[in-house]
């Protein structure tokens, strides 16, 4: 029998993933932002007949930018997760929600277990810990999965800016004082998948917050070197110079945890899910890139 799983951010990085990973038994149906606006929901209930499941991709995702739109960022960030919530839990199904390491301190030290208390630095990262409140309190059936540094072959990423900027310059210079994990949106999109057709398939699983990202850490200097050295590979031009800096070097409007390394034991715990060493994942990203160039 076929399930209808209702996705938000069909067009983002995860979103779109998870719409070509065609899981078994699935239809996705991903409305866009003309049929679901997640500044200001509408008509949920009518959008979740006949839908098995909930998965909650869309946010407000423009971390500097949202420190001068707080407001659209908690409309969509915080509000709607708890209107998609309260709506599932009215049908009486699943949502699973996903979210940020940056719902983690500052200055704290990772790895973060999932129920270490939270406490943002920013408007984006309050936002979505303010979304994740709402999901718990909504009564529906749900798993929190918290995710961090998400990269792909599409949409605005870091391994895209490094490769755009690296055509570009001789000289890069990239922080190397914020440690995290990358993440395969194709590999989380999968995790997600799995979670969900657990959450579907009967009442035993308990509601939660998982971690999920690629395995092992870097920094944003250790990744833009990776994707170098992978593009080098392929032939792509890179810059001579990858230098590395401090935070305090490069200001930006939010500011950003220096340790938001996650503990994913619990996900591989409860659900066997184990995501590949993030090296492996970031120079698919590359591969796939550097074909698609050449056969443009
Ligand atoms: N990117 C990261 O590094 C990162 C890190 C940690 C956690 N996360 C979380 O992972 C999830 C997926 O992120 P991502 O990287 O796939 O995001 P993304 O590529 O930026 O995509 C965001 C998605 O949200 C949609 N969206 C934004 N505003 C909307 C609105 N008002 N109404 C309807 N849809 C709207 C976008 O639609 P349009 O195409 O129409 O704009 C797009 O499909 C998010 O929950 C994010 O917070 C991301």
């Amino acid at each position: 029998m076929t399930e209808t799983w209702l996705l938000t951010g069909g067009s983002g990085q995860v979103g779109q993933a998870l719409r070509r990973s065609q899981p078994l038994g699935v239809r996705i149906i991903a409305p866009g932002r003309d049929v679901l606006d997640l500044a200001a929901p509408i008509n949920l209930d009518q959008l979740l007949a006949g839908v098995s499941g909930v998965i909650n991709c869309g946010a407000y995702t423009a971390v500097d930018k949202a420190e001068s739109e707080p407001e659209l960022a908690a409309a969509i960030n915080a509000h709607a997760p708890g209107l998609l919530a309260a709506a599932a839990a009215r049908a009486g199904i699943p949502i699973v929600n996903v979210s940020t390491d940056y719902v983690f301190a500052a200055d704290g030290a990772g790895p973060w277990h999932e129920d270490a208390a939270v406490a943002p630095a920013s408007v984006y990262g309050r936002t979505k810990a303010d979304g994740e409140a709402a999901v718990r309190a909504s009564g529906a059936r749900h798993a929190i999965v918290r995710t961090s540094w998400v990269v792909s072959a599409d949409g605005a990423n870091f391994v895209k800016t490094m490769l755009r900027l690296g055509q570009e310059r001789d000289e890069l210079r990239v922080v190397a004082d914020q440690r995290g994990s990358p993440t395969h949106a194709g590999d989380l999109a999968a995790a997600l998948a799995v979670i969900m057709a657990r959450f579907t398939a009967g009442p035993e699983l308990a509601s939660g917050t998982w971690h999920c990202t690629n395995a092992g850490e870097t920094t944003w200097h250790g990744l833009a070197s990776h994707v170098f050295a992978s593009a080098a590979s392929h032939g792509i031009r890179v810059p001579a110079t990858v230098a590395a800096i401090t935070t305090a070097e490069y200001p930006t409007p939010a500011r950003r945890p220096a340790d938001s390394r996650l503990d994913t034991s619990a996900i591989w715990r409860d659900f066997g899910i184990q995501l590949r060493p993030w090296q492996d994942a970031v120079a698919d990203i590359v591969a796939a890139l550097a074909q698609r160039e050449s056969t443009q």
